[in-house]
C-alpha cells in the first residue's frame, strides 16, 4: 500500500496530496506545527506536542481545523495506516486560503495537513559518536515561542551548519548568549558539573523533550538550573547536547573549532538519553 498523507479531511497518496496554491501557510508561513516521533510503536509525549499545538494556535488566532481528541485519532491513525513503528508524524495547520492579502480573512477554514516518514532514531551515529555544532548569529523574530512555519532563519542556520560538516548551528544573541539550535534546544553540563538550559521565554521554542528531561533530571535527583549561558561558557563546558522531538539526546562533541570535555560523548549527556529511552518503553503503544 503507498504511504499516506492526510490533507483537509482526506487520506491521500503521499504524491497526491496537495494543498491550495493561496493556503496561508504557502504565502506568509502563516501556519504553525508539531513534529512527533514514534519509537517502538509508541508516540512519544502526544500530549505535551497537542498542548503546544493548542498554545501556538491560540497565539496566532488560528483555530483548531478539528478538535483536539480528533486529531489525536486521525494521527494514530496516519501512523498505523502507514506501518510506523519508528519515525515521524509531522502536523500543520495554517489559518486556510484567502486571496492574498497580510490582514486575516474573515471565512477561511484553517488547513491540516499530516504527513509521516520511518526514522531509525536510534541507528544515527551521533549517539555513538557525537555531533559537532557550529555557531551562528540569531537573527530570528522576537516569538520564538509559538512553532510557526516560518522557519527561513532556521534554515539558512542548519545550511551553514551543513555545509561546516555539523549536525546543527546554535544560535548566539547580540550580546553572546546561546538562544537554542535551529530545531533543538540547547543544553550545556558546565564546567562545574551544573546541568544548564536557557529558561523556556519567547527567545526559545519550549522543547517539549526539553521538557520530558527537566522531569526526569528532577526525578532522578540531577540537579539542573534554569539561565542563559553564553558562547565561551558553553566552549569551556564539560559536556554539551541537544534536545529536541527527532534527536532525542544528542551529545555535542564539538563546538565551532573546540572540543567540548574531551571529545566523546558525555558521562550526564549519556544517562539522560538512557533515561529517556527507559521513560519512553513506559509509553502506550499506538
Ligand atoms: N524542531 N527549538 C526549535 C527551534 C525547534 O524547531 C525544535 C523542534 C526544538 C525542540 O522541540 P521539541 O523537543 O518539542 O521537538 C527546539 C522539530 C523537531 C522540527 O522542526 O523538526
Amino acid at each position: 500500500m503507498p504511504r499516506l498523507a492526510y490533507a483537509n479531511g482526506r487520506f491521500l497518496p503521499h504524491a497526491q496530496a496537495a494543498v491550495h496554491v493561496e493556503d496561508r501557510g504557502y504565502q506568509f508561513g502563516d501556519g504553525v506545527y508539531e513534529v512527533v516521533s514514534v519509537l517502538n510503536k509508541r508516540p512519544i509525549d502526544m500530549d505535551g506536542h497537542l498542548d503546544r499545538l493548542d498554545r501556538s494556535l491560540r497565539e496566532l488566532r488560528i483555530d483548531w481545523p478539528v478538535t483536539r481528541s480528533v486529531l489525536n485519532v486521525l494521527m494514530r491513525q496516519i501512523l498505523r495506516r502507514n506501518g510506523i513503528r519508528n519515525g515521524i508524524v509531522y502536523i500543520q495547520v495554517t489559518r486556510g486560503v484567502a486571496p492574498r492579502d497580510h490582514k486575516f480573512p474573515k471565512n477561511a477554514a484553517p488547513s491540516l495537513v499530516m504527513t509521516t516518514s520511518k526514522v531509525n532514531h536510534l541507528g544515527a551515529s551521533r549517539f555513538r559518536d557525537g555531533a559537532k555544532v557550529v555557531t551562528i548569529p540569531d537573527i530570528r523574530w522576537t516569538r520564538c515561542d509559538i512553532k510557526s512555519t516560518s522557519l527561513l532563519p532556521n534554515c539558512l542556520g542548519k545550511q551553514t551548519a551543513a555545509e561546516a560538516g555539523a549536525y546543527e548551528a546554535w544560535q548566539v544573541t547580540d550580546d553572546g548568549f546561546i538562544t537554542e539550535g535551529t530545531s533543538s534546544n540547547a543544553w550545556i553540563v558546565t564546567d562545574k558539573g551544573e546541568l544548564v538550559t536557557r529558561a523556556p521565554t519567547s527567545e526559545i521554542l519550549n522543547g517539549i523533550t526539553r521538557i520530558s528531561i527537566l522531569k526526569i533530571a528532577e526525578e532522578e535527583g540531577i540537579d539542573f538550573v534554569e539561565r542563559p549561558f553564553c558562547k565561551s561558557e558553553a566552549l569551556l563546558a564539560r559536556e554539551a547536547f541537544t534536545t529536541s522531538a527527532t534527536s532525542f539526546v544528542t551529545p555535542v562533541v564539538q563546538i565551532d573549532n573546540t572540543k567540548i570535555g574531551d571529545g566523546s560523548p558525555g558521562r550526564l549527556s549519556k544517562a539522560l538519553m538512557k533515561h529517556y529511552e527507559n521513560y519512553i518503553d513506559t509509553l502506550s503503544e499506538l
